[in-house]
C-alpha cells in the first residue's frame, strides 16, 4: 500500500503546483464514501455519502486550505486572514501554525459551534469575534488584506477552489465514473464551485463521460441564491452555513443551472432531523450544515421518482464534533441514576 500524501501530490496533474518541499499538508483528503442503504431504501436511489468531516481538521476546508497555505508559503506570506463561521478558520489556523505563518480570524460574535473555537484557539490563532455576521466580517477582511502585506484565504482566493475541487475527483475515483447526482449544502457557494470545476476538468480529461445535475441546499434562513437576493439578518441553526451574500453566488447559480440540476432550501427541522437521521442509521456524525445535504435529497425525493435508480452522492461537509451542543440540545437525551445495579437497570428499563 502506497502511503497517501496529502491532496497536492496525489492531483498535481490537475493543481497549480505539485508537491515540493514548501508543501504544507495534513495528509488532507483520502476521504471515505459511505453507501448508505438507509437513505437508499428511502430513496429507492443508490445513495452515498462523502465524509469530508474525515479531513484532518474535521472539515473539507483542508483540501482548499493546503493549497492556499502553500501558495501564501511560496509568495514569502508572513501572514493569513479569513473570516469564517468556523471551519475555515480553524483549518487556516491549523496549516498557518505548521509552516508558521500567522493567522488572523474575524468569526461572528456568539454564532461559531463549540469544537470550532477550540480549534482556533488551541492552534494560536489571533481571533477577533465582531459584533456582526460572517458577510460584514467577509467585507472587513477583504479590506484588511487589500491594505496590508496578509493574505486572503477565504474560497474568493482561487486557489482554494483548486484544492477543494479534488474532492470530486475522489468521488469519481472511487465510484469509477460520475454520480447522476450531487447533493451539497451552500453557504458562501466556494464548495459547489470547486466541485463543478473538478468534475468538469476530469471529463475534459476524459476520466468521466458524464457530470452530475448539482443540487445546492441553503437552510431556509439564509437562502439568497434561491430567493435571488440578499439577505441582511441571516438565521439558521447551521451556523456553518448562516450566509446572507455568498462570495461565488453566480459560480454556484452557474453550476446548478448549466447542470441542471437545482438550488433548495431546507428548514432548520430538516436539517435536524437528516442530522439525526444518519447519526442513528448509518452511523456517520456530521455536523447541522452538512446534513443540508441530506435534509435537500429527503425533501426532493419525496413524491419525485425522478431519483429512482440513480447514482447520489450527499457530501457531508463537517464532523459532528464541531457542533456538540446540537446533539446534546436536540437529542433524545440520558438518564442519570445511582452506582448500583437496582438503580441503572431502572434507569434502562431492564
Ligand atoms: N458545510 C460546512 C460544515 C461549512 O463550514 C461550510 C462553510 C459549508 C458547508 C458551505 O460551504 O461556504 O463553500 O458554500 N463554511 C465557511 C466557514 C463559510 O467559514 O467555515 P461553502
Amino acid at each position: 500500500m502506497n502511503a497517501w500524501k496529502g491532496i497536492i501530490a496525489e492531483y498535481s496533474d490537475f493543481l497549480p503546483f505539485g508537491a515540493d518541499s514548501d508543501t504544507v499538508t495534513l495528509l488532507e483528503g483520502n476521504t471515505p464514501l459511505i453507501y448508505s442503504s438507509n437513505l437508499s431504501k428511502k430513496t429507492g436511489a443508490s445513495v452515498y455519502l462523502k465524509f469530508d468531516g474525515a479531513n484532518p481538521t474535521g472539515s473539507f476546508k483542508d483540501r482548499g486550505m493546503t493549497v492556499a497555505i502553500t501558495k501564501a508559503k511560496k509568495d514569502g506570506a508572513n501572514a493569513v486572514i479569513c473570516a469564517s463561521t468556523g471551519n475555515t478558520s480553524a483549518s487556516a489556523a491549523a496549516y498557518a501554525a505548521r509552516c508558521g505563518l500567522r493567522c488572523y480570524v474575524l468569526i461572528p460574535s456568539g454564532k461559531i459551534a463549540g469544537g470550532k473555537m477550540a480549534q482556533v484557539i488551541a492552534h494560536g490563532a489571533n481571533v477577533v469575534a465582531i459584533d456582526g455576521n460572517f458577510d460584514q466580517a467577509l467585507e472587513l477582511v477583504k479590506k484588511i488584506s487589500s491594505q496590508y502585506l496578509i493574505a486572503l484565504v477565504n474560497s474568493l482566493n482561487p486557489f482554494r477552489i483548486e484544492g477543494q475541487k479534488t474532492a470530486a475527483f475522489e468521488v469519481c475515483d472511487v465510484l469509477g465514473r460520475s454520480p447522476d447526482y450531487l447533493f451539497i449544502p451552500v453557504g458562501n457557494a466556494g464548495n459547489i464551485t470547486s466541485y463543478w470545476k473538478g468534475f468538469r476538468e476530469y471529463r475534459s480529461a476524459g476520466r468521466i463521460k458524464s457530470v452530475p445535475k448539482m443540487c445546492g441546499f441553503q437552510a431556509a434562513g439564509a437562502a439568497p441564491i434561491y430567493y435571488d437576493r440578499k439577505i441582511d439578518g441571516p438565521e439558521t441553526i447551521a451556523t456553518a452555513i448562516r450566509i446572507g451574500n455568498p462570495a461565488r453566488w453566480q459560480e454556484a447559480k452557474a453550476a446548478m443551472t448549466d447542470s441542471g440540476g437545482m438550488v433548495g432550501i431546507v428548514t432548520d427541522e430538516e436539517i435536524m432531523s437528516a442530522y439525526f437521521e444518519i447519526a442513528t442509521y448509518d452511523g456517520i456524525f456530521a455536523e447541522p450544515a452538512s446534513a443540508a445535504s441530506v435534509a435537500g435529497l429527503l425533501k426532493r425525493s419525496d413524491g419525485d421518482r425522478s431519483l429512482v435508480e440513480k447514482l447520489v452522492v450527499c457530501v457531508l461537509t463537517g464532523h459532528g464534533l464541531k457542533d456538540p451542543d446540537s446533539a446534546v440540545k436536540f437529542g433524545t437525551g440520558f438518564k442519570t441514576a445511582g452506582a448500583e445495579m437496582s438503580s441503572v437497570l431502572s434507569a434502562i428499563g431492564l
